[in-house]
């Protein structure tokens, strides 16, 4: 296959991107996007800030645009994130533990419910680990005020909003065997031996040179598929440049096809011109939208 998402496709897999609504009256960017993917993810559209930033008043203006432009162009969607540490609007932070899970419940069933039927895949809860070698929990208005069980909570209340959705657990610093992974990777044990439902994890997947592509990056999902759920690699940027980039983008789709639980990868963004990383060139096509060698790369692996 010639575009990115036929060539997932073929392998039974959805090949996406993020998207942020304000390029979509770009036609270079629809084009791209367009053509070669097959799965979207919003990139901030759907964050509580965005859709919830006062008390119970929802505005789904921006992610609309992104979902309907996905489903008129048959593409999934992936739906992030509704619980999380960041991007959290500051009435969340001072309410009280009765109110806050309240809130967050509430949150999850109006926003789950408006998209319901088009989700593919939630992140219902995203980055609750911290760094490092504790496999703590970071601190947050969910944790700190409703104890470990949010997370719990949170996964309950989101299956019986979209019951066709898969629930996903996405994190980042995970993509390898280490102490953080080993956190959420006893998290799903634990949620799968008791019955809690979650269906998949997202390993976001942003690399540069000090945190490369993980040796064990494949081991590492197919663990994690071997409890039971689906993997998936949900926000894939690597910085960097030519060979050395294109190498690392190969080896991180040949990671994903080689676990048959690995269900499709996302990029975090279209074109290096708008991605997060401001330091680099981390995507797939540079700010031209031209292919760049990652490009070929990843399409030679799939
Ligand atoms: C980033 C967006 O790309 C930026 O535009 C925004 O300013 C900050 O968030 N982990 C996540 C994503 O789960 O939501 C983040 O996206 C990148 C890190």
């Amino acid at each position: 296959a010639s575009t990115l998402g036929a060539a997932a496709a073929e392998k039974g897999r959805y090949f996406g991107t993020a998207v942020a609504a304000n390029h979509l009256g770009e036609s270079a960017y629809v084009s791209t996007l367009d053509t070669e993917f097959n799965s979207v993810t919003p990139e901030n559209e759907m964050k509580w800030d965005a859709v919830e930033s006062t008390r119970n008043s929802f505005n789904f203006a921006a992610a609309d645009q992104i979902v309907s432009h996905a489903q008129s162009k048959g593409m999934k969607v992936r739906g992030h994130t509704l619980v999380w540490h960041s991007q959290l609007p500051s009435w969340v932070g001072t309410l009280a533990a009765a109110d806050l899970r309240t809130a967050m419940n509430n949150h999850i069933n109006q926003v789950m419910g408006h998209y319901k039927g088009k989700i593919h895949s939630w992140d219902v809860v995203n980055e609750a680990f911290q760094d490092g070698s504790s496999g703590a929990r970071r601190s947050s208005p969910f944790q700190d005020k409703l104890g470990n069980g949010f997370i719990e909570e949170a996964f309950r209340t989101a299956r019986a909003a979209d019951p066709a959705a898969k629930l996903c657990y996405n994190d980042y610093n995970t993509d390898g065997v280490n102490a953080k992974s080993n956190a959420v990777y006893n998290l799903v044990k634990d949620f799968k031996a008791r019955g809690v439902p979650i269906d998949c994890v997202g390993f976001q997947s942003h690399f540069n040179s000090a945190s490369p592509v993980p040796a064990d990056y494949q081991a590492n999902l197919q663990r994690f598929a071997d409890l039971g759920v689906d993997v998936q690699i949900t926000e894939l940027d690597i910085e960097g440049s030519g060979t050395a980039q294109a190498t690392s983008y190969g080896n991180a789709v040949k990671a994903c096809l080689a676990v048959s639980r690995c269900t499709g990868i996302t990029v975090w963004g279209v074109t290096d011109k708008y991605s997060w990383r401001a330091s680099g060139t981390p995507l797939l096509f540079d700010g031209n939208y031209n292919k760049k060698a990652a490009y070929t790369a990843v399409l030679t692996a799939l």
